[in-house]
């Protein structure tokens, strides 16, 4: 064989490697997470429909099917904390809580699948869960075989009561027992943001090649404040962060908290639209039963969706920052040549109650194909057209809002001879704004 090809092979294996080799979350995992809405209300006695419990698992269930949101993509439900009994069994097993799921994991795991869905379940490395039910430090190979023989398809692993030391070498050990089941499981780890604030480096090299996501920073709450410190984390420290995502292997910013009690329309599109441009999984924590319908449409926003789950996985970038104004871009395909398509966000971070004007051209938000590109806004329904790298757009954003566009690179123009049209040439266009209503 010649030694170039050995060498392509050898190169094309290198990239095949890196990552968990389950081939899964080719695309961020999308789905629904109980933690941040319903957290650990265990009581079941007065609070029947909130407790967590095989009821809520089902109605949600039910809910992602008739709702619409499975045939938008989400395609997990979810178990966080709290579902364990306090003790294990005497063969040193995990119980479910007896009276909260009275029929056990498998049976809820074969519902959740019975209705096209996948199962997700939570656990910790450590002593104890983070709500202090058992982790699975000294069990690792009897949980991840019971993980399997439930059926289990997300395996979400806390770092509560575990030394950040010893993760380097427990994570990866869990997961290699979560494959050595034979079953493919997610594999959701919170490894680096343990090891952070004990003040550690992480080892992303292996935590890419061990876990299919992780969290880098705080849990979500219920509030603006929350979201934006989020954002601004990811911004912040996008040159560590954005290189390691990619398909298979993905930053998780936490949960979508749109629908619930702390964050405005505005905030909330807001919401989406970053978690989009940042490849985040898109787990809702949301009550599916009482969600309005204006905040059920963003997270039902295909659109935004599809730039989320755009098959590249490159994560995105904040671009610029001055005086409240964020501009947040992400290469997504399709490609033509050299030139990716942009996914772009413009956020007001600012509090005086009017819109923001901000105009720019393409070029300056680093767009440079000179046969142009197709812009269309995702939220609103409005057409740019076809625009050239030199034009400049302009968009009003609201304050705590987004204003997000998509731009397709455009192929160059080809004559087709015979249709008696002037040549399509997109640098001598004028172009204007095309409401498509
Ligand atoms: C930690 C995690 C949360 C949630 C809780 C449960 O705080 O970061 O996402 O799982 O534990 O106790």
């Amino acid at each position: 064989m010649a030694l170039f090809i050995k060498l392509f092979l050898a190169l094309t294996l290198v990239s095949f490697v890196r990552g968990l080799e389950n081939g899964l979350a080719l695309t961020p995992p999308m789905g629904w997470l109980a933690w941040e809405r319903f957290r650990c209300n265990t009581d079941c006695k007065n609070d029947p429909d909130n407790c967590i419990s095989d009821r809520l698992f089902r109605t949600m269930t039910d809910l992602l099917v008739s709702e619409g949101y499975a045939a938008a993509g989400y395609e997990y439900i979810n178990v966080d904390d709290c579902w364990l009994e306090k003790e294990r069994d005497s063969y040193g097993q995990l119980v479910p809580d007896r009276s909260r799921f009275p029929y056990g994991m498998r049976h809820l795991a074969d519902y959740v699948h019975s209705k096209g869905l996948k199962f997700g379940i939570y656990e910790d490395y450590g002593n104890f869960t983070c709500a202090g039910y058992p982790g699975v430090i000294g069990h690792l190979e009897t949980d991840a075989a019971t993980f399997a023989s439930w059926d289990v398809d997300y395996v979400k692993l806390d770092g509560c009561y575990a030394l950040p030391q010893d993760m380097d070498v427990g994570y990866p050990a869990f997961g290699r027992h979560l494959n050595g089941t034979g079953r493919a499981m997610v594999y959701s780890c919170s490894w680096p943001v343990y090891q952070i604030y004990a003040g550690m480096q992480p080892n992303f090299t292996s935590i890419i090649q061990h876990c299919n996501l992780w969290r880098n920073f705080d849990d979500i709450q219920d509030s603006w404040a929350s979201v934006e410190s989020i954002i601004d984390y990811y911004g912040n420290h996008q040159d560590v962060i954005v290189p390691n995502a990619g398909p298979g292997h993905w930053n998780d910013p936490d949960m979508l908290i749109i629908g619930n009690f702390g964050l405005s329309y505005e905030q909330s599109k807001t919401q989406m639209a970053i978690w989009a441009i940042l490849a985040a999984p898109l787990l809702m924590s949301v009550d599916l039963r009482t969600i309005r319908p204006e905040y059920k449409a963003i997270l039902l926003n295909r659109k935004i969706i599809a730039v989320d789950q755009d098959p590249l996985g490159i994560q995105g970038r904040r671009i610029y920052k001055h005086r409240g104004i964020e501009i947040w871009s992400r290469p997504i395909t399709p490609v033509y040549q050299t030139y990716y398509s942009y996914a772009v966000a413009f956020v007001n971070r600012r509090t005086d109650g009017t819109p923001s004007d901000v105009a720019v051209t393409l070029r300056e938000l680093g767009l440079t194909n000179p046969t142009g590109y197709r812009v269309e806004d995702l939220y609103e329904d409005v057409d740019y057209g076809v625009l050239s790298p030199q034009t400049k757009i302009k968009v009003k954003v609201n304050p705590s809002g987004v204003v997000i566009l998509r731009a397709d690179a455009q192929p160059a123009y080809q004559y087709r001879g015979s249709t008696g049209r002037t040549p399509y040439e997109p640098l001598n266009e004028v172009y204007r704004l095309v409401s498509k209503k």
